[in-house]
């Protein structure tokens, strides 16, 4: 396994539709989830998109039990979502507060589907399909937004809500810079 580098908004490659993985069960598959999930753990995010260490494959990973970044959240099941389509459950939208690893020490209030349910697949090919709420649906709803070469900046309503995580958040432990 191995640390990728996150790639950095700017970088062209976060602005790609992603493309559909067609073989599971691969060890090129299996190789980039344990590098994603490393990348991850090591950068201490709650979810990490293909895209973001370069690789044009419709490829989420989230979950966490606590979450240094986010402490108030409640965990979310750690999840290998591939092929993922979302469905909001009701028209409500929530403003929540989010960073991302390729925007490295910024947060933004960004409005997302408060109720969603999400379909794709697991490394094996296997069906998921989940109904979810709160947090967990807010990182589904920004990691798959990765697929489509959306980072969570353009969602922003209000430039005013968009900040240094370090003005911000200043009870959040300095050495997360994102
Ligand atoms: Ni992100």
């Amino acid at each position: 396994m191995t640390v990728r580098e996150i790639l950095k908004m700017g970088d062209p490659r976060l602005l790609r539709i992603a493309k559909p993985v067609a073989a599971f069960n691969t060890r090129e598959l299996e190789v980039l989830v344990a590098d994603m999930f490393e990348t991850m753990h090591a950068a201490e995010g709650a979810g990490l998109a293909a895209p973001q260490i370069g690789v044009d494959l419709a490829l989420v990973i989230f979950g966490f039990r606590q979450n240094a970044r986010y402490p108030d959240a409640d965990a979310v099941p750690e999840t290998v979502l591939i092929n993922p389509q979302i469905t909001p459950l009701d028209a409500a939208q929530d403003d929540g507060w989010e960073g991302c690893l390729s925007v490295p020490g910024l947060r933004g209030l960004v409005p997302r589907w408060g109720r969603i349910r999400y379909t794709g697949f697991d490394l094996h090919g296997k069906p998921i399909d989940r109904e979810v709420e709160g947090f967990h649906a807010r990182v589904v709803q920004h990691e798959c937004d990765h697929l489509i070469g959306t980072l969570y900046p353009m969602r922003i309503r209000d430039m005013r809500q968009f900040g240094y995580t370090s003005v911000l958040f200043p009870e959040l432990d300095p050495n997360h810079d994102d």
